[in-house]
């Protein structure tokens, strides 16, 4: 069976305005009831969890909850300082899951499709562990102190991390444990399970995935709807 933690806790500091960017409306709903949705549209998907940030239950049960019938919905739960954090209290709910997996994925990333959800859980089930990515357009540079270059990277081998991260309840479960046990904070999941030596799959992710982070953003997303002919 699958199920989705989808963290949604963190406060949007860098898109700064005075609502937290998860609840901002898109179109004609909030951010994150855009994504919850991706997941209630994917029939292989159970249950969904949802991680708040603890100062916005109010406006998540009255802007979110209240207005829009879910009906994989279980529960949500307080996240921690750390998306890291958020994750794993999210997790915690599907402790008694082991044997199944766990789609994880950001609250503002909205524009998830049916099919990358599909393309993570055939992989997984192989893999135990998939990461959501994109092939780097740019070429890289490498620079140790970000004044001068010491190389180019390979851009054909760089790949550009996204979520959903998907990954069998025991094993990230064991690999979050593990990078608290040693102050690992990680940027993603998938770097947590890479820890452990385990390998992770490439699942290609989209282009439109992406994650809502600064204004602009913003303008990327209306991009994305037009693009899709939402409006
Ligand atoms: N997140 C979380 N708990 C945290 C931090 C982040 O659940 N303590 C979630 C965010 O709500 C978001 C996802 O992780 O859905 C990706 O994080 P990011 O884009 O960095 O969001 P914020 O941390 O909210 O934004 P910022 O870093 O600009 O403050
Ligand atoms: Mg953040």
């Amino acid at each position: 069976m699958f199920f989705a933690v989808i963290v949604a806790a963190g406060k949007g500091e860098r898109m700064n305005v005075a609502v937290p960017k998860q609840y901002l409306p898109l179109l004609d709903k909030p951010i994150i009831a855009h994504t919850i949705e991706a997941f209630e549209r994917s029939p292989l998907i159970q249950e969904i969890v949802v991680v708040i940030h603890p100062d916005h239950e109010d406006i998540f049960v009255k802007r979110v909850l209240e207005q829009f019938c879910f009906k994989k919905f279980r529960k949500y739960v307080f996240g921690g300082d750390t998306r890291q954090e958020s994750v794993y209290r999210g997790l915690e709910v599907l402790r008694e899951r082991k044997k199944d997996f766990v789609f994880i994925h950001d609250g503002v990333r909205p524009f998830v499709t049916e099919s990358i959800i599909e393309r993570c859980a055939e992989r997984v089930q192989e893999t135990e562990a998939v990461c959501c990515a994109i092939p780097c357009v740019d070429t890289v540079k490498f620079s140790e102190d970000g004044n001068t270059i010491e190389k180019t990277l390979d851009r054909r081998k760089i790949w550009r991390a996204q979520t959903p991260q998907v990954f069998r309840v025991s094993l990230i479960l064991e690999a979050m444990e593990k990078a608290f046990q040693d102050g690992f904070y990680g940027t993603d999941d998938s770097s947590l399970v890479e820890r452990l030596g385990k390998k992770v799959a490439l699942v290609l992710g989209a282009e439109n995935n992406i994650k809502i982070t600064t204004p602009f953003d913003f303008i990327r997303a209306e991009e994305i709807l037009r693009w899709e002919k939402r409006i």
